[in-house]
């Protein structure tokens, strides 16, 4: 179908995404169990190139290093190459600008960045339309479903997934200005896939809680968001995470993402708490996520300077709510 000879390849960058109530175990259906909410991290992107390969199978390359094609990627390439129409292999070069598998949300970011590269490949797509977008997220939700909240142009900065729609939430000045500052205090791949917690969340005792816990309070989280009120969504965020990585606790016989550096960091904030406005959460990792306005730089600063004597970490930072781009600066 495509001549060899010519250099055709597709590209696409796109950001990752902290979920502030997250997505955590599947319905029957593969669907999430839940409704989900989350800010996307413009700065921490993947990039990915597309082309046809000579192989007979795909090839998949991330950061340089080749990976055996799983079967959940598999799947994912064969509905959307059918999609299109075409029978050939497709060799996947993608790089990251943060760690991967270790809980920033990679496969959010990366699947992103597949689908929209593909869709570059296939359409060459200069300008996004909200139609491709909507195409892009069915597709990229074979993939991941965290990643369907990151197929997001650049003024969708809050982001819900509810019944299979995703959203743009609209939010006060205060949250439109939060920073995500990473501390990465684990780069080791994780010992518990999200894909295994995901499976296993459904037995969890504390399952019915978490789900009921979200469904209730979506809604509010939404408001709170709007009309600025610190406090509520710091009380949200925080216990949604909580009531996660409790189901995990449970679920794992004890064994958690959370480790002993991310106890320290969180129980210090929480000495904080009332004095000053950060928010803490951690995804399927033990890194921890602090949000704020920077009005707390000063604050944050000194904490940072005061927790790396007890916790060692490298730091990412986030800005901007950059979405999906074409472009390859
Ligand atoms: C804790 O999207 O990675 O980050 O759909 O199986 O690929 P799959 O799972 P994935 O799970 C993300 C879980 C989370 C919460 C969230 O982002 O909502």
């Amino acid at each position: 179908m495509y001549n060899k000879n010519m250099n055709y390849f597709g590209f696409a960058s796109a950001p990752s995404n902290i979920a502030l109530m997250k997505y955590w175990g599947k319905n029957h259906y593969g669907m999430p169990m839940n409704p989900s909410l989350s800010m996307t991290l413009g700065d921490l992107r993947s990039f990915t190139k597309v082309s046809i390969s000579d192989r007979k199978t795909h090839e998949l390359y991330i950061n340089n290093t080749e990976f055996k094609i799983d079967q959940k990627l598999d799947n994912f390439l064969s509905k959307i190459l059918n999609y299109f129409k075409c029978n050939n292999k497709l060799k996947i070069e993608s790089v990251n600008n943060f760690p991967i598998s270790v809980g920033i949300a990679s496969s959010a970011s990366g699947y992103a960045a597949l689908t929209a590269a593909i869709f570059n490949f296939f359409a060459k797509i200069c300008t996004l339309t909200e139609e491709n977008l909507k195409m892009m997220q069915v597709f990229a939700c074979n993939g991941s479903k965290s990643s369907v909240r990151s197929i997001v142009n650049d003024s969708q900065k809050f982001v819900k997934f509810e019944n299979n729609k995703i959203t743009t939430v609209p939010v006060h000045e205060i949250f439109s200005g939060f920073w995500d500052f990473v501390l990465c205090i684990d780069k080791k791949v994780k010992e518990i896939s999200s894909s295994d917690g995901h499976s296993m969340a459904c037995k969890s005792i504390f399952n019915a809680i978490r789900v009921e816990y979200a469904n209730n309070n979506i809604q509010l989280l939404c408001e709170s968001l709007k009309c600025g009120d610190f406090e509520k969504v710091q009380s949200l965020v925080e216990n949604d995470t909580l009531l996660m990585h409790a189901a995990v606790a449970e679920n794992f016989g004890g064994a958690m993402y959370l480790t002993q550096g991310s106890k320290v960091i969180i129980s210090e904030l929480i000495k904080n708490r009332g004095k000053h406005r950060v928010i803490w959460t951690c995804d399927a990792g033990a890194n921890v996520h602090l949000l704020f306005h920077e009005e707390e730089f000063n604050f944050i600063d000194s904490f940072l300077a005061y927790i790396k004597d007890f916790v060692a970490f490298d730091l990412f930072t986030n800005k901007s709510f950059k979405g999906i781009s074409f472009d390859r600066t």
